[in-house]
């Protein structure tokens, strides 16, 4: 039977080696939300003509809730298979969108939430719905980095950018940015637990330098990641590639690797406990209740 499946963030990185692992599906339809509809077609001319007709582009600027409601009320058909892909990282200062919020707030977890909700009457009963988290979240496997893991404090003080560290600095970019994340994995527990038939999921896609993620970074950063970390990251724990982290993504994506709903599961296949805050269940309320609000 033929799916429909939703990939935000699909023209550049982990989402761009996706669609072209999942494009040789044939049974597969894609909707592709992209901000920039040059670089979208710049995706589909890579494919053959036969699976150019099965990809549908969909301009959507997930910085912009406006844009992202115009384009979710657009969408008509059922949905079987969505990914939350998309996610951006400051890298010296806060950065607000046009809605006041906080970038990776507004990116990396508002918009993704306010697509779902959009989309809800749209997604099918046995639909499996991935979320990108990150290690960075976790405390104890991001100091390496310099990150300090995710800090859930009030969902308000969040969209506003406001971290223990002072704002505008680079730790404060870390800290909203390994937060985002944080959110991403409670999103898909969260949702997990309020339906028994589909399959909500998140992702560690491990280090994969090289993608476009650090493209806000200095001029030696942007180097170091391109061209010296992808080489030193094969002897790495931890670290992966965009195609192999996209291979493992795929198969928990068509049901071909068993994971449970709820899972925050490593591009090596293993599910992995991530770090949450003390009283869970209330938080993501707060959470959740918060980024209705908004919507
Ligand atoms: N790279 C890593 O080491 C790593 C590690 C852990 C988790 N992750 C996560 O993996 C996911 C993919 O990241 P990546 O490393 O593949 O980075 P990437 O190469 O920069 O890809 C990010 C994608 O998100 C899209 N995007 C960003 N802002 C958008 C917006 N406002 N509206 C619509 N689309 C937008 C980009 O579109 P454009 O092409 O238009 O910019 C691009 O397609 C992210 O969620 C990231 O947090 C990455």
């Amino acid at each position: 039977m033929k799916k429909t499946a939703l990939i935000t963030g699909a023209t550049s990185g982990l989402g761009l080696a996706l669609v072209k692992q999942l494009v040789r599906q044939n049974d597969i339809h894609f909707i592709l939300p992209v901000r920039d509809m040059e670089r979208g077609q710049r995706v589909t001319n890579s494919f053959s003509d036969a699976q150019k007709e099965r990809v549908s582009l969909l301009e959507m600027d997930l910085s912009s809730l406006a844009s992202v409601r115009t384009a979710a009320d657009s969408l008509d058909s059922p949905i079987d298979i969505v990914m939350c892909n998309a996610g951006v990282q400051s890298a010296t200062k806060t950065i607000y969108t046009q809605d006041k919020l906080e970038r990776t707030f507004a990116v990396n977890h508002l918009a993704h939430f306010v697509l779902l909700q959009k989309i809800e009457h749209l997604i099918t009963a046995e639909a499996i719905i991935g979320w990108v988290g990150s290690g960075t979240h976790h405390p104890e496997l991001a100091k390496t980095f310099g990150f300090t893991g995710a800090h859930y404090r009030d969902p308000e003080l969040l969209a506003k950018g406001m971290y223990e560290s002072d704002s505008n600095t680079r730790q404060s970019s870390r800290d909203a940015y390994a937060t985002s994340k944080g959110l991403n994995i409670l999103m898909a527990r969260y949702l997990s637990s309020r339906s028994s038939s589909r399959t909500y999921f998140s992702f560690d896609p491990g280090l994969m330098p090289g993608t476009g993620l650090i493209r806000e970074g200095s001029t030696g950063l942007r180097l170091a990641w391109k061209y010296y970390l992808p080489v030193v990251a094969k002897f790495m724990k931890g670290t992966s590639t965009p195609k192999r982290s996209a291979a493992m993504l795929a198969r928990i994506l068509l049901k071909d690797k068993n994971i449970a709903s709820g899972d925050y599961v490593e591009y090596t296949g293993h599910a992995r406990e991530p770090f949450k805050p003390q009283d869970e269940t209330s938080y993501c309320q707060r959470l959740y209740d918060y980024s209705a609000a908004l919507l």
